[in-house]
């Protein structure tokens, strides 16, 4: 959705939100020099690490690395959706979120669907009431009343048509029931209910709206165990995770996420205290999944089966979370005895026994490095280069930060590879090569850097360039993104630190900005403007003298190539 709110209102509202106070009216602040400062509300600690910046227009807990704007701190303070949060700013500061946002958010067709599967919801609820089998069978799997309630447990009769009788009926709420994802379509053209005796289990949306439901058969040869909804325009099912409404609705801040498998190990969990669980919907944990799963927690715990397929699940999470690891995050991974579940476990263990697995659960760090290391020989070198090599693409998914240097102090420690990355940086040793997309690694101090640096810090410095940027072609890394963030920064004179950070928070590199937007730079503020031009300055001649190499290394020249070449030359002597 947040797409469909142009970026120009977004940095507008950032810009016109004063941070202070909205942090300032949840959070006690202390002020301190330019900056504010507070027990970081994301993470437990005593000493405040929690910085607001007023003129940057964002915070930063150097403790668990959260961060954002103002927007982000709404989100995950108060859980709100990006729209609501955009909106909740947007009425304090008296101006309308753009007219067509609106629309689209609730269109009235939107609107009847979730309508539609909220009365398909009361109708299976109802109908459990009145079922002997599916109350019986629910009481055998120990499921009580109050769980089945605030899970929202209901019964599918065994009918083709009952759900269809009672709500399809007009041909435009069949059709809704049909988008809804409630009814299928045989071959010959009939028109009958999906969902037919089956437990039904509805999945909720992080506002506690039903949009999909998972069924279970009640007895093993009635067709597939589960069956879930397809995806429809509300359900994306590699974007949600069941009971996360509920874990939601029962923490006012979740310290740890728990993913398991089925819909009945979250609901058995909750049932017996472990109330922070989650599962996938009968897919692999996804990309979203993880950003979801980490938005909500900062401690996120994946549980498997420890059978080849649930190695193999978990391997699959791993390379969806490494690429989310920024900093203030944990995973971990936990495997369970063959035949076994989370919900068999919380029952023959209690809370207190599946706590106590988790506390013993494999840190991501040390599964990933168990799992490349399978059948490799780490006392021959062979074995150690081996290792090494399969890490590498792996290591390079991680943002910038303290795990990535761990990860590769690890390596390092393991293999003797990858020294000159490993955390001792900044030192007389020679640059290692730069590494696939992103900021310049190894060169702490780069010319790129520094000028994206001051850039990120005071914007208006984009003034100092105009297109075409004699650089922009330049073969080093961060240059790209250099060239976005100035052409960014020219399109919206006044947008802040905070908001230009937004932009670039989903890119790889989203996690090193953060750290260079919070770093103190070195001079005044006022001699920026020359030294933003200068380092701009040098990496057009470096571009000329990197040209000039490349075309003396192509080897005889065309008429076209030896003209571009004596005017580089020229430059160059002008420089
Ligand atoms: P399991 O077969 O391990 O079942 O499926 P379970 O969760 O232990 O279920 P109970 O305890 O027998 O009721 C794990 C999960 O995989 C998905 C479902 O999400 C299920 O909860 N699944 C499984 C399906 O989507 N379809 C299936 O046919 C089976
Ligand atoms: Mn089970």
């Amino acid at each position: 959705m947040a797409g469909r709110i142009p970026d120009a209102f977004i940095d507008d509202i950032v810009a016109r939100t004063d941070i202070v106070e909205v942090i300032g009216s949840r959070v006690p602040l202390k002020r301190a020099g330019r900056e504010y400062h507070a027990r970081c509300p994301f993470h437990d600690e005593r000493t405040p690490s929690f910085t607001v910046s007023p003129t940057k227009q964002f915070y930063h807990c150097f403790g668990c690395g959260a961060h954002g704007t103002v927007i982000r701190f709404l989100m995950d303070y108060e859980r709100m959706e990006f729209l609501d949060a955009v909106e909740d700013l947007a009425a304090r500061a008296g101006m309308e979120v753009p007219r067509e946002t609106r629309q689209v958010n609730q269109s009235g067709e939107v609107r009847d669907l979730y309508a539609a599967l909220e009365a398909a919801q009361a109708f299976f609820r109802g109908q459990l009431a009145g079922n002997a089998g599916a109350s019986a069978y629910l009481q055998r799997r120990g499921v009580d009343a109050a769980t089945a309630e605030r899970f929202g447990i209901g019964w599918a009769a065994e009918s083709w048509d009952a759900l269809k009788t009672a709500l399809g009926t007009d041909e435009r709420r069949l059709k809704l029931l049909d988008r809804a994802g409630l009814l299928s379509t045989s071959d010959s053209g009939r028109v009958y209910d999906k969902f037919r005796s089956r437990i039904m289990f509805p999945i909720h949306d992080r506002r506690g709206r039903v949009i999909a439901f998972g069924g279970r058969v009640l007895e093993k040869d009635d067709g597939p165990k589960y069956l879930n909804s397809p995806e429809t325009a509300l359900f994306h099912k590699g974007r949600e995770l069941y009971g996360l409404w509920q874990v939601r609705q029962a923490h006012a801040k979740i310290a740890r996420l728990i993913v398991v498998e089925g819909y009945m190990d979250v609901v058995s969990l909750f049932q017996f205290g472990v109330t922070e669980a989650v599962a996938t919907l009968g897919t692999a944990t996804t990309p979203d999944h993880a950003e979801l799963l980490f938005r909500n927690a900062a401690d996120v715990y994946f549980c498997f089966d420890g059978d080849r397929a649930g190695r193999a699940a978990a391997w699959k999470a791993v390379e969806s979370v490494l690429p989310r690891m920024r900093d203030g995050r944990q995973a971990f991974y936990l495997f369970l005895p063959e035949g076994e579940d989370p919900d068999s476990i919380v029952r023959a263990e209690g809370a207190q026994g599946f706590d106590a697995r988790l506390k013993s659960a494999t840190p991501l760090s040390e599964f990933v490095f168990a799992e490349l290391g399978h059948e490799v020989n780490l006392n021959t070198l062979d074995g150690r280069a081996r290792l090494a090599e399969r890490a590498r693409p792996m290591l390079e998914r991680i943002p910038d930060g303290a795990f990535r240097d761990l990860m590769l102090a690890q390596l390092h420690t393991l293999t003797g590879v990858g020294a000159a990355e490993a955390p001792a940086r900044g030192q007389a040793s020679p640059a290692p090569p730069a590494r696939g997309p992103g900021l310049p690694g190894g060169q702490r101090r780069s010319v790129v850097r520094s000028a994206i640096q001051m850039l990120l810090q005071q914007p208006s410095l984009a003034e100092e360039a105009a297109p075409p940027y004699a650089f922009q072609d330049l073969d080093q890394p961060g240059v790209g993104l250099l060239v976005d963030m100035i052409t960014l920064a020219r399109q919206r004179p006044g947008i802040t630190t905070g908001a230009l950070l937004e932009h670039f928070a989903e890119r790889p590199e989203g996690a090193a900005l953060q750290k260079l937007a919070v770093a103190d730079l070195p001079g005044e503020a006022a001699a920026w403007r020359s030294e933003f031009h200068d380092a701009l300055a040098s990496l057009a001649r470096t571009r000329i003298v990197q040209r000039i190499s490349q075309l003396q290394a192509a080897g005889p020249l065309d008429d076209t190539g030896k003209a571009e070449l004596r005017e580089l030359l020229v430059q160059r002597a002008q420089r």
